[in-house]
């Protein structure tokens, strides 16, 4: 793909305002609309992801980095205002876009031909502000994209979310009991993989047919006050708020473990629970202990901020090249029908995925069949 944008250069004369969590996979995708001609501003989307040697090494290359580790919020704001204030023709996120945020200032520069969105908190955003009629052009719903959630969400998190725990904790998941909280895309993974690893595993739902779903897969389903009592390991992956609340930290066992995979660091609440806890210390390098007034010490990894980015490398570069291949499909698509496009949500077509599909099945040398025509006729295709 990177020497089809080089020769074809689809993004060409186009800004593209990027806001990824930057490290060495998603520069590689900077890189890559860069060969497709694009001006890149770049900023980060989690304080805690931004590798600052990534961001420098781009800013280096020529690009307009806005982005450093461990950045307050008013920080992040100051920092992803000149992405949107350059006046981008094109914007890229794998993070949310709300009502609030990166969209209210890009709202004034109506040059913007579209957008693409890599997660599924984003969406939630993009499709509410679709329903209020807010969105003032075009946006991909890239996590949508079959490509992308049925493989980086499930696969991706299923695996990076452990290793970013144990390469923390340097714990053995083997007989521990760990509690799963939301059986999406991401929670099928990081369930699947907690099985796999020795665990019993747990999982709370709030959606009725995905709880049906994680009981015919072998999980224990219970409610969060049962489940509260028993989790050694908790990983909460909803895309909600106050998934792990303040009535459920005295219930847990001492020495627990609490951490999250969801978008935003809102799943556990830290915040209730540093404001309960009698003293709270940093136990290992992204642990922290804290000790309840009912003696009992719960440790809390990364701050409750994305685990597996926070605290590790995100996913292998093997699973992302089919994210940030939808991501740049996108982007072509909406330089190639920018004249064509209406404001509002846009499903990423099947074409992108097919495409996408076929080239990582010749990257891994694997080949399918072809319909033949009668095969076509009988199924009506
Ligand atoms: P999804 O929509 O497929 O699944 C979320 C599940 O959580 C749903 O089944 C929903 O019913 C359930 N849920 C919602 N509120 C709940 C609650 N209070 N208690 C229990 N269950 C609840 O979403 P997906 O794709 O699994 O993503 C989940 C989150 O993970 C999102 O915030 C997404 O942005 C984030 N994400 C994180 C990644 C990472 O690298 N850590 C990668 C991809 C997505």
């Amino acid at each position: 793909m990177a020497e089809d944008f080089r020769e074809t250069k689809p993004l060409a004369g186009l800004r593209v305002a990027l806001s990824v969590h930057p490290e060495a996979k998603t520069a590689w995708l900077c890189r890559v609309m860069e060969m497709g001609g694009a001006e890149m501003h770049v900023t980060g989307s989690n304080p805690l992801s931004t590798q600052d040697d990534v961001a420098a090494a781009l800013a280096a290359g020529g690009m307009h980095v806005c982005a450093v580790h461990g950045a307050t919020a008013e920080q992040y704001r100051a920092r992803s205002t000149p992405c949107s204030k350059r006046r981008p023709t094109s914007l890229s996120t794998t993070a949310a876009i709300s009502s609030t945020g990166c969209t209210r200032s890009i709202r004034a520069y109506l040059q913007v031909i579209g957008g693409c969105e890599e997660t599924t908190t984003g969406i939630l955003r993009l499709l509410a502000m679709d329903r209020a009629g807010e969105l003032r052009f075009p946006m991909m719903l890239v996590n949508d994209a079959d490509c992308k959630h049925l493989f980086d969400n499930r696969y991706g998190t299923g695996q990076s979310v452990w290793d970013g725990i144990m390469r923390t904790t340097n714990l053995i998941v083997a007989g521990k009991e760990v509690v799963v909280c939301g059986y999406g895309w991401c929670g099928k993974g990081v369930a699947m993989r907690a099985h796999g690893l020795g665990a019993r595993v747990i999982v709370t739902e709030v959606d009725p047919v995905r709880a049906i779903e994680a009981h015919m897969d072998g999980f224990t389903v219970l409610p969060m006050d049962e489940a509260a009592k028993r989790g050694d390991i908790f990983v909460t992956v909803t895309g909600c708020d106050d998934v792990i609340s303040a009535r459920h930290f005295p219930m847990m066992k001492d020495g627990a473990i609490l951490s999250n995979a969801g978008h935003f660091d809102v799943e556990v609440n830290v915040a209730a629970l540093r404001k309960m806890a009698a003293e709270h210390y940093e136990a290992r390098h992204n642990i922290e202990g804290y000790v309840l007034p009912n003696g009992k010490t719960l440790f809390v990894l990364a701050e409750g901020r994305l685990v597996n980015l926070a605290s590790g490398d995100g996913h292998p570069a093997e699973i992302m090249d089919m994210s940030f291949a939808v991501q740049a499909m996108s982007a072509k698509y909406l330089a190639d029908r920018r004249a064509e496009l209406h404001p509002g949500v846009i499903r990423v077509p099947h074409e992108i995925d097919d495409a996408i599909a076929r080239k990582k099945l010749s990257t891994l040398g694997i080949t399918i069949d072809t319909l033949t025509d009668e095969q076509k006729k009988y199924l009506g295709v």
